[in-house]
């Protein structure tokens, strides 16, 4: 067991997805993957793990923001030995080009993150980086399954409700979307030296303030836990 994780060693797959939110967690686990068990209740951020077209995948939730999924992500590495790490989660689209639906790979984050500011001191701005080989095999999946997706630059940033940041200037630098989870997540898989990538679906578009419907949620999240798997099965 791990500070925040209540596990028994070998209970969590070298692959593991990371949704925010854990009831999030659960429903992926109750409705994609097979012969499920819940390794973790601690603070009710609920881990499970089960079979996906024959191969071993946890789901673990990660809560909001960058200090929560950081102290998962780093227990999963340091402590169970997980190799590859998926966020599937949502983001607000920021680009013109991104619409509510559509699916972002993120390739790269940019942050206003103390803990990537912090970790290499002044001068000195690391460019948090998604893994190649994931990246590009979830585009080679979301493009044979005719999913509309965007590969780029996200803000992964600190405070959800935050007047200061300026968003439109990001996006007019190409930025497609915001959330709150990648930056850290690609700084400690760098650390550790583990693969990992965000795969989000835009739930809401800031600057045109258009929202999905909590069914369409429901829909759309589907295909992304569906290329999510895939892409961590390949
Ligand atoms: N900001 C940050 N994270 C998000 C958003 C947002 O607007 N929408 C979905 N995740």
């Amino acid at each position: 067991m791990s500070t925040h994780i209540d596990a028994p060693a070998g209970s969590i797959a070298e692959t593991v997805l990371l949704p925010g939110d854990p009831l999030r967690a659960q429903y992926m686990a109750e409705n994609f993957l097979t012969e499920v068990v819940r390794y973790n209740e601690v603070r009710a951020a609920y881990g499970f793990t089960g079979i996906y077209r024959g191969q071993k995948v946890s789901v673990q939730a990660t809560g909001m923001g960058m200090p929560s999924i950081a102290i998962y992500a780093t227990e999963l590495m340091r402590d169970y030995g997980v190799m590859r790490l998926l966020r599937t989660g949502t983001c607000g689209g920021l680009a013109p080009e991104v619409n509510l639906r559509d699916i972002v790979l993120a390739q790269a984050a940019t942050t206003d993150s103390s803990m990537i500011l912090n970790t290499f001191g002044p001068g000195v701005s690391f460019a948090p980086t998604g893994d190649f080989d994931l990246l590009r095999m979830a585009a080679q999946i979301a493009a044979k399954s005719d999913l509309n997706f965007h590969v780029g630059n996200v803000l992964g940033e600190d405070q959800f409700y935050n007047d200061n940041l300026d968003r439109g200037k990001l996006a007019d630098y190409g930025v497609l979307a915001t959330e709150m989870e990648v930056p850290a997540l690609y700084l400690l898989a760098a650390k550790y030296r583990r693969q990992a990538l965000g795969i989000m679906t835009v739930s809401d578009h800031l600057v045109r303030d258009e929202h999905l419907s909590a069914k369409e949620r429901q829909t759309t999240l589907n295909q992304m836990i569906e290329l999510s798997l895939q892409t961590a099965t390949a």
